[in-house]
């Protein structure tokens, strides 16, 4: 969906560990370029590492910022933009940040660690009404009145410092059904809330239009509903105002077998838009 073209200027909005980026490197030939972003010091060590090749440029900072990133390039406008969302495998199992409600780290779910604020303050200072705010908003969680109640309660006298303790709290107060954790959705919302994940796609995906050349492409991969409900207003609103052509009109998804073979694939849709 981005056919990137030889000699063309690309920009890969959350390079994790560069698997879009060496793609892309293999189609742009010596003349094309690649602006690797991510918020994760980490995943540009690893990547600068393991890609070695001068016509890939990795800087650090937030998508919100990918005009001001890409101008300090010496870049004014690209052929394509990629973004693909959330954390990646290695934030979520190798490096103990915390977004697992399974482990007994740390609460911590950020994916930039030089960041202030971390799970811990979110679940241990945020206010009653706050939790419950952001487990309904970025949750989606029915129970949210209940899960922050018992959260308040459980902090009167203790600090909830680990994953596991967190997900005991939630699971003790709604209770367990089904093969889904009962804390699925309010690991969700935290990790929405300490990484401003929704804000920071809105502000990302306005910013791209402003740098992207007519008939560049815009390619998104969302993994939950309000992601992509935030990618697919957005492109059906510039494409009624001229400003975007849509590719398609569903989201393409994995198949069966694509599922099979790479399992954190199952819920992820890709949308993609052409600037007019
Ligand atoms: C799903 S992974 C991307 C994996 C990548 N496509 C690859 O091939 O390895 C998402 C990456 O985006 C980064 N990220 C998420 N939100 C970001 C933001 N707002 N600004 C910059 N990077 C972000 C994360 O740190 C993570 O490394």
């Amino acid at each position: 969906m981005l056919s990137p073209v030889k000699g063309g200027t690309y920009i890969d909005a959350t390079i994790g560990l560069g698997g879009h980026s060496e793609e892309i490197l293999k189609m742009i030939g010596q003349d094309g370029r690649v602006i690797g972003i991510d918020r994760d010091e980490e995943a540009l060590r690893r990547t600068a590492a393991r890609l070695h090749d001068n016509r890939l440029v990795l800087k650090k900072g937030s998508f919100s910022g990918i005009e001001e990133i890409f101008g300090s390039s010496g870049m004014t406008a690209a052929d394509g933009i990629l973004f693909d969302l959330g954390v990646s495998m290695m934030q979520f199992k190798d490096l103990g940040r915390g977004f697992s409600f399974s482990s007994e780290e740390r609460l911590d779910m950020r994916m930039d660690i030089t960041q202030e604020i971390s799970a811990w303050d979110v679940v241990n200072e945020y206010s009653e009404k706050d939790l419950v705010r952001i487990l309904k908003e970025y949750g989606e969680e029915h129970k949210a009145v209940r899960i922050a109640g018992a959260i308040a309660d459980y902090r009167v006298t203790k600090n909830i410092d680990t994953c596991s303790q967190l997900a005991g709290i939630v699971a003790r107060a709604v209770g367990r059904r089904g093969r889904i954790h009962p804390a699925t959705k309010t690991f969700q919302a935290l990790r929405i809330e300490v990484n401003r994940e929704i804000d920071e796609l809105r502000e990302g995906l306005e910013a791209s239009l402003k740098i992207l050349k007519r008939g560049g492409r815009l390619c998104v991969i969302s993994y939950h509903s309000l992601e992509d409900r935030v990618v697919k207003n957005f492109m059906r609103e510039n494409a009624r105002e001229k400003q975007l052509r849509l590719l398609v009109k569903k989201p393409v998804v994995p198949g069966i077998l694509e599922m099979r073979g790479n399992p954190s694939s199952r819920s992820a849709k890709l949308r993609g838009a052409e600037r007019l």
